[in-house]
């Protein structure tokens, strides 16, 4: 950000904060509650409220720890979270507006409480500012999505929606087309390969992986996209429109939540991200031919027996779903064997691809592209000696519970041998419903299985093709909702000869 930029953000910030106290100290001096202001909620506001955490404002809570007096930026949340546990203990308490609490935990037998406690519709708090949005285009958006719908309508649209996707079977047949896209991200490697086969932004180049992943398994066909000349005005506009969706869905969840009052920066460019990933992903989808209409998963939505805004809005969300999740992940494991050619060696000859599956799940451990996971507990819960209310928002911080020495011996260091053979039985004794890169039980990744079985086909053929190496010690690590390499991530992939 230039100084210029930085001292207008940081005068809004100031002024966000100036604005939203006495908008506050107005309404309060009104005696105004909200009308969701409910009795339940002041129970549930009320329950835990010795948690300790950071200092909490009246009606703005704890959020003013993302402006520049809290000393934290948005990109590096996951930071204020390792301090926070260091500085109070396993359990924290943060506020949100109007004081809500939300609770963070770290401890393995707290995090697996709340993650098995959830019942038939487990509640994952939604992200309001894309919901109050889609509730304001009725013609467009039936609901608010399978990602923030709850209870029945969530439940219908998951029956509905993702059969086959989740189907061992449908995804099998899968596995050519994702042997093809390997090879062609090799072929694309090598053409944009400059001095020293280097490749200056990797991310861009695995980005446009994810795009294309997720056509072949939404539309039914290959796009092209990872051909030299091959990303379409359409397919950039996509992966950048996704990637400013990613930001302003962090910006409006975690920054003062000025959007409610009136449209802020942050929701102008959600709802222009929103609308351009729709319009977007709908051109692509009107390039349909044959392949599209035999296409299984194309083919599943159409006739589910749902609303037909509902299929439309979930051909784009699935499309825009796995294009940054998967291109960040692919991004994360390359940086991390980079250093290890050793583990590069293994890869290479790995014969039944156990220890490619240990390398992936070793990689999800220590660079988590979901970093935590929230549900709204249905049940009164006892968290690290404190009394939770249900209804209580709980964010499980996974990513940090798998850095802990208490779960995972030598936590930092890349180890996958730990999840081969005797040491697997170990580890996973210490870690169960802890490494959870999908999520867990009836709310999780439905595009798990086509990502389980992508991953170590597309990581198998890099490796054999490529030594790999990158000349920063650790990646550095950005919070854009979900996680992200801090880019230009440069890279060099040299020739392997056998
Ligand atoms: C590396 C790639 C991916 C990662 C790490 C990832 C991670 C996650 C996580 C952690 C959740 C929350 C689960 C929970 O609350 O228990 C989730 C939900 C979801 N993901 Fe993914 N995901 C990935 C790729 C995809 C792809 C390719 C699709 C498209 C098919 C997709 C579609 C969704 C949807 C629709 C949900 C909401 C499910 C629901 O609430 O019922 N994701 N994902």
């Amino acid at each position: 950000m230039d100084p210029l930029t930085n001292l207008f953000a940081n005068l809004i910030t100031t002024m966000d904060i100036l604005t939203i106290g006495f908008i506050g100290l107005f309404f309060l001096m009104l005696g105004y509650k909200p009308p969701w202001w409910s009795k339940k909620q002041i129970l549930s506001a009320s329950s835990g409220c010795q948690i300790p955490g950071p200092p909490s404002l009246p009606i703005l809570g704890t959020r003013w720890t993302f402006s520049w007096i809290g000393g934290y930026s948005l990109n590096k949340v996951h930071l204020f979270y390792r301090d926070m546990f260091r500085k109070y203990g396993p359990i924290i308490k943060e506020e949100a507006l109007w004081n809500i609490p939300v609770i963070s935990i770290v401890g393995r037998s707290d995090i697996e409480k709340v993650l098995k406690s959830s019942g038939k519709y487990p509640i994952r708090p939604p992200t309001e500012a894309i919901a109050y949005y889609r509730r304001s285009r009725p013609e467009r958006y039936a609901s608010t999505g399978l990602v923030n719908e709850q209870g029945e309508t969530w439940a219908h649209l998951r029956a509905n929606l993702t059969k086959d996707i989740t189907s061992p079977h449908t995804i099998s047949t899968f596995l050519p087309q994702v042997d093809d896209m390997s090879k062609d991200l090799c072929s694309l490697i090598r053409h944009f390969r400059r001095d020293n086969d280097k490749i200056p932004q990797i991310e861009l180049l695995t980005r446009r992986l994810g795009l294309e992943a997720m056509c072949t398994l939404v539309l039914g066909r290959r796009m092209g996209f990872l051909l030299p000349e091959g990303e379409t005005d359409i397919a950039r506009r996509l992966r950048i429109a996704v990637h400013h969706h990613f930001l302003s869905c962090r910006d409006t969840y975690y920054g003062l939540p000025l959007w409610k009052l009136f449209h802020t920066p942050s929701y102008s460019h959600l709802i222009e991200s929103e609308e351009g990933i729709y319009n977007l992903a709908l051109e692509l989808v009107a390039t349909a031919d044959n392949a599209t209409k035999k296409s299984i998963i194309f083919d599943s939505i159409l006739n589910a027996e749902i609303d037909e805004r509902e299929k439309t809005a979930a051909i784009v969300d699935f499309i825009a779903s796995g294009i940054h999740t998967l291109g960040n992940t692919l991004v994360f494991l390359l940086s991390l064997i980079s250093k290890r050619k050793d583990v590069q060696e293994e890869i290479a000859n790995d014969e039944n691809s156990e220890y490619v599956k240990a390398c992936i799940k070793e990689s999800f451990r220590l660079l988590p592209t979901a970093n935590c996971l929230a549900r709204v507990i249905e049940k009164d819960l006892e968290l690290s000696g404190h009394s939770l209310k249900a209804g209580s928002v709980v964010v499980c911080q996974t990513g940090l519970a798998c850095r802990d020495p208490n779960n995972f011996p030598n936590p930092d260091e890349f180890l996958p041998e730990r999840w081969i053979g005797e040491e697997k039985a170990k580890t996973l004794a210490n870690s169960t419903f802890l490494l959870l890169p999908f999520g867990c039980g009836k709310r999780q990744c439905p595009g798990r299985r086509f990502i389980e079985q992508s991953l170590p086909v597309i990581l198998k053929e890099l490796v054999q093709n490529f030594i790999i190496s990158y000349d920063k010690e650790n990646i550095d690590i950005s919070f854009e909702f979900i996680m992200a390499p801090m880019g230009p991530v440069q890279m060099a992939f040299e020739d392997r000869s056998y």
